[in-house]
């Protein structure tokens, strides 16, 4: 069935996807989410695309998890019903995804924006975890994922007050690798995606989740996996060519696994 809540083209080697119910600014619901792990979950298998770009409207990347549809439900059907949990498809995506951010990333916008492997902002973007006013806490894994990127000191501040932080703010802190002009956003994200899309993928899968395991194990333990999958890529075609084309002094051309 075709998605209606979100839009999906292929950009080249990039995949995109757009969150579009931009009269509610996004917010994301049950059904918006299981489009969103669908579309992630396509890409992923497709071997003609090399990174994926998520991204929101102009004036709202997501204001959160849906605070309509959240509204009646109560403890212990939450408990029993885990409506975060189909969230982490986006955790399951092996290719890298970039979050292209422009306006409102609030609660599970922030959140649904810090679990995709980084983020560019536009000027306008604004960030926040402001569950705390509505008698919640972060829920996707903003109180873990805000406090590794950006400190305790900023993360308590946030997600205390509930206050926001704009994309210049974002970038000092970390949270964010680039901040653009509004309207080149799009062309950077996807432009970041499409270098990605040139490289070795078994390199591009490995170096994603080398990052990512700096965030879930000890150090000694980071650095053995890190060296496994290092010594792990000489038995790839990546890195036959790559080397191949530096020492032959040509661009390097990829095969696709
Ligand atoms: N859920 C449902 N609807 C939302 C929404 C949300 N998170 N955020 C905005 N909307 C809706 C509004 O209800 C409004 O709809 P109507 O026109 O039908 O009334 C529409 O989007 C436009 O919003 P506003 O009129 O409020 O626009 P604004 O420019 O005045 O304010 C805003 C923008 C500051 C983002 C404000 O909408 C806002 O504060 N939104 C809620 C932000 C929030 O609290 N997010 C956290 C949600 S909880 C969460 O995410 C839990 C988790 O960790 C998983």
């Amino acid at each position: 069935m075709a998605p209606e809540m979100i839009v999906v083209e292929r950009h080249g080697a990039v995949g995109l996807i757009r969150l579009n119910r931009p009269k509610a600014l996004n917010a994301l619901c049950d059904a918006m989410m299981a489009e969103l792990a669908e579309a992630l979950r396509d890409f992923d298998r497709d071997p003609e695309v090399g990174a994926v770009v998520l991204t929101g409207s102009e004036r709202a990347f997501a204001a959160g998890a849906d605070i309509r549809e959240m509204q009646d439900r109560r403890f212990p059907d939450t408990a029993l019903a885990d409506f975060i949990a189909p969230w982490e498809a986006v955790l399951t995506v092996r290719k890298p995804v970039i979050a292209a951010v422009a306006g409102f990333a609030l609660g599970g916008g922030c959140e649904l924006a810090m679990m995709c492997d980084t983020i560019v902002a536009a000027e306008t973007a604004k960030f926040g975890q402001p569950e705390i006013n509505l008698g919640i806490i972060p829920g996707a894994g903003g109180s873990q994922r805000l406090a590794r990127a950006v400190g305790k000191a900023v993360a308590m501040d946030m997600i205390l007050t509930g206050r926001n932080m704009d994309a210049a703010e974002a970038l000092r802190a970390g949270l964010v690798s680039r901040v653009v002009p509004a309207e080149r956003l799009l062309e950077e994200a996807l432009a970041m995606g499409a270098k990605i899309a040139e490289l070795s993928p078994a390199a591009v899968a490995m170096a994603k989740a080398a990052v990512n395991a700096a965030f879930e194990t000890t150090l000694r333990e980071g650095v053995r996996l890190e060296r496994t999958m290092f010594l792990s890529l000489f038995g790839t075609a990546g890195q036959r060519e790559g080397m191949a084309a530096f020492v032959e002094k040509r661009p390097a051309r990829f095969p696709d696994a």
